[in-house]
């Protein structure tokens, strides 16, 4: 999920489901490297939320939804982010148009939203919307090759905005 993506100081970057953590602790190991760098995640159920808040002190965990990112970025004074990482099923979701299209506007000039779909989807109806939904958003968008390591296995869909 995170393969490429680079911080710089000052950068901000958001996750969007965190779940339990475990895109967190791979977002967290790649922040230590670099100085100043801001997270945020938006998590909409309270009972992960206590416990990422637990596992990760020095983060900052949201408990509502992330159809209100804008107004979160707002208030918490973050920078646009440079890359938004998300753990959402959006296959099954029916905002995941809006959810992206929002996405786009916040993203960071060259900065990447990055999400996933399990490879026995690939052929359904939703895993196919994802996909056009993503290619009309980014100027750039990438598929990463099936990750067997994962269980399910799955790829990275990878959407890029212009600039940077
Ligand atoms: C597949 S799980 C994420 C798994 C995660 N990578 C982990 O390591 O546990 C999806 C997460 O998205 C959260 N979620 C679903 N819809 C959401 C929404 N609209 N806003 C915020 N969180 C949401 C769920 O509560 C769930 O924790």
């Amino acid at each position: 999920m995170l393969r490429g993506l680079e911080f710089a100081p000052g950068d901000s970057v958001i996750e969007y489901g965190p779940g339990t953590g475990s895109f967190t602790k791979a977002i967290v190991e790649r922040m230590r490297a670099v100085p100043n760098v801001h997270y945020l995640g938006i998590e909409r159920d309270p009972g992960f939320c206590n416990v990422l808040r637990e596992r990760f002190p020095d983060l900052i965990f949201e408990n509502g939804q992330v159809e209100d990112v804008e107004k979160l970025i707002k208030m918490h004074g973050l920078r646009k982010p440079i890359a938004v990482i998300s753990g959402l099923p959006l296959v099954v979701m029916p905002s995941a148009g809006s959810i992206i299209k929002t996405v786009s506007k916040i993203l960071a000039d060259g900065g990447s939203f990055r999400t996933f779909s399990y490879v026995h989807a690939y052929p359904t109806p939703g895993a196919g919307r994802l996909r056009a939904l993503m290619r009309e958003a980014f100027p750039k968008f990438e598929i990463s090759p099936f990750v067997i390591r994962n269980m399910p296995p799955a790829m990275v869909l990878k959407g890029f905005k212009a600039g940077g």
